[in-house]
């Protein structure tokens, strides 16, 4: 699994298709966002943005973090994404595990941010388990690609010097 996680990378420019296809799974549409061509691009080319992907064993992105806020003074940064291509077979701990120590030990950051649909129960248990915690309630803070509006989880994780 470590070694698997040794391919945690920046991603650039020629990812977006990869990233794309990732954020499209099916079903994913009522579970994460997702962003077009340009956006991506655009993202990519903004201060602070972080754009992270796991490479599989034949070097083809099997996972996509997207962070905001990075080396901003209010030490607040945002996991904008975070999305596995196969879900439930452990990468998303391992990966999560990794980028908690990855954004507190190689940044200024103290508080990892993360909004989840209320009714994404996996995701929900997954950043449980990594020490995330429920600070607040966003009715309707989400749009789903179809339009319908989604309860939000506002979930934070600070750093503990
Ligand atoms: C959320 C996500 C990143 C987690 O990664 P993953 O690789 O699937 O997660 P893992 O396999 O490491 O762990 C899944 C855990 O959830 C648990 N789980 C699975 N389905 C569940 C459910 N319906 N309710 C609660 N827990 C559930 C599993 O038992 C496992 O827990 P364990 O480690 O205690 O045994 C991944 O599922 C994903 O990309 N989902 C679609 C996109 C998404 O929802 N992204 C998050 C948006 S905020």
């Amino acid at each position: 699994m470590w070694s698997r996680l040794d391919d945690l990378r920046r991603a650039n420019a020629a990812d977006i298709p990869a990233i794309m296809e990732i954020e499209r799974q099916p079903g994913y549409d009522r579970l994460v966002g997702r962003w077009n061509e340009q956006e991506h691009h655009r993202n990519l080319s903004t201060p602070g943005y972080l754009y992270l992907v796991l490479d599989d064993a034949n070097g083809r992105p099997q996972a996509f973090v997207a962070l905001s806020g990075m080396g901003s003074s209010s030490g607040d940064v945002m996991i904008n994404r975070f999305i596995v291509r196969d879900p439930g077979t452990g990468v998303g701990s391992a990966l999560l595990a990794r980028l908690i120590r990855l954004v507190f030990e190689g940044s200024p950051a103290r508080r990892l941010m993360l909004r989840v649909a209320t009714y994404n129960e996996r995701a929900i248990h997954v950043y449980r388990q990594a020490g995330f915690r429920e600070e607040r309630l966003l009715p309707k803070g989400g749009r789903r690609p179809d339009g319908a509006q989604v309860d939000l989880m506002l979930m934070s994780l600070a750093w503990a010097d």
